[in-house]
Formats: C-alpha cells, structure tokens, sequence
C-alpha cells in the first residue's frame, strides 16, 4: 500500500452518520487548503449523500475520500444501494467495507463483506476491512482465534489483491467508548495479522487501529510498532481535532 509521503501514516475519518452540506463546507474547504506535506496521508469516508460535494471541494488535492460502505451486487434491482461503479463516478478512492455497526445493525456477515471486498478490488477501490473483538471475546482469552475467524475468506484472496487492503483493527469494546486499547493488545493483534499475511506472501501491508481515537492520545497510537495509521470516528468530525492528529511531529 503506498503512502504519499516517507513516514506517512494513514489516518482515515469515519463520519458516520453525520454531516450536513454547511458543516461538511467549512471542513472540507480548510481540509483541502492546508499544505499536504506537513501531514499524514488523510481520507475522509463521508455517507452517500456527499460524495458529490467530497468530490467537488477536494478534487485537486491529496487528501482521499470515499464511502463507508457499497453493495455487494454490481447493479440492479437492489432498492436502496449503492454500487462500487456508483461511488467511483464521485472519484472515490477509498470505502470501509465490515464496520462492526454494519455487522451488527445490518447483519452482515463474512461471505458478504468478502463480496464487498471483492467488488471495490474490482472497481479499483481500496477497501478498508473492519475487524475487532467483542469485550467478551477479549476477557476470554479468544481475540486472536475470533479475529482468524473473522479474516478466514479475506486470506484466500491472492497476495496481489491482498496488499490492496487496508485492514482496520477495531475492537468493538473500544469504539466510541472513550478507552482505546492498549500499546500490548494492539501490538499483539498488528503483529498476528501481519505475519499471516507475511506467511501469504504480501509484503506490504497496512493495518490501522480504531477506537476512541482523539488528538491526546494519536501519537502515542501512531507510534505503535505495526500500527501503520488510524481510523478515527467521533473525532474526525471536528476539523481541529482531525489535523491535530494527522500532523506529522
Ligand atoms: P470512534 O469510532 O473513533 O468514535 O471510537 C471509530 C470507528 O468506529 O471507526
């Protein structure tokens, strides 16, 4: 996965469902005018609606946008989605494929998330694939066997494909909660799905950690061994905070 930049991290905004054409006016114009160079590579995942005005306010610049989610049907009659080719008319780099809120309020599974995986590799988008434990896997000793098993169809894709992905570790007990995990459970995680990668051949690889991300505790997260970015939700909804966290220190 390549960075714009030596020593650039990843560090992608999740705004969920949030946003609105006059708030998303005033963050993406001071988004785009700021100089690249002293910054991580950032991304923006903004829901459908705004797309068009993603496209129009940062066209030009190197900051990434893209969506948080897509069909996993190519087109038809699929009442309410929204196709991979769809989002690429907004020049779309980036969706977030297998958030654990998509998992759990919309219950997708594994084989549909691989579809989804497997359609933006398709249309030349870089899915960001969401994994992470409950709190109760966790407290019984079973984060790396759940992940393993959350992972299992993404890891039969062939090596090329597969350092086109952008994982995303996410433990669900972390999200939103305002505790992130820890430097040694997300090093164990980063490391453990790194060298199953490694054993598959893919040499580069990009793997960011979510959950409570905030300006206070970023660079104490960036600078995790393994930890090649973050995904940020709450926090990437306020300008300030989304560049405090993606200046490069
Ligand atoms: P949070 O969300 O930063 O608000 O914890 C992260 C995410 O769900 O991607």
């Amino acid at each position: 996965m390549n960075k714009s930049h030596i020593n650039s991290k990843f560090i992608i905004g999740n705004w969920k469902m949030n946003g609105s054409l006059k708030e998303n006016f005033i963050f993406l114009s001071k988004l785009k005018n700021i100089n690249s160079n002293k910054y991580h590579q950032m991304g923006i995942c903004v829901p459908f609606p705004y797309l068009f005005q993603a496209n129009e306010l940062l066209n030009g610049s190197k900051i990434l946008w893209g969506a948080q989610d897509i069909s996993s049907y190519d087109k038809g009659a699929y009442t309410g989605q929204v196709s991979a080719f769809m989002i690429k008319d907004f020049n779309c780099k980036l969706v977030i494929i297998g958030h654990s809120e998509r998992r759990l309020f919309q219950h997708e599974n594994e084989s549909i998330i691989f579809k989804k995986i497997v359609i933006s590799l398709n249309n030349s988008l870089i899915p960001i694939v969401c994994f992470g434990e409950t709190l109760n896997i966790r407290n019984n000793g079973n984060t790396l066997a759940y992940i393993d098993k959350q992972l299992k169809k993404v890891f039969k894709l062939n090596k090329d494909l597969l350092s086109r992905v952008i994982f995303a570790y996410e433990p669900l007990w972390a999200i939103g909660s305002g505790y992130s995990a820890t430097q040694e459970q997300i090093y164990e995680v980063h490391n453990h799905v790194k060298k199953r990668l490694y054993n598959l051949g893919v040499t580069s690889t990009c793997i960011l950690y979510g959950g409570s991300v905030n300006s206070k505790n970023s660079s104490y997260l960036l600078n995790i061994s393994g930890v090649d970015g973050v995904l940020i939700g709450g926090a990437s909804l306020l300008i300030d905070e989304f560049l405090k966290i993606s200046i490069i220190s």
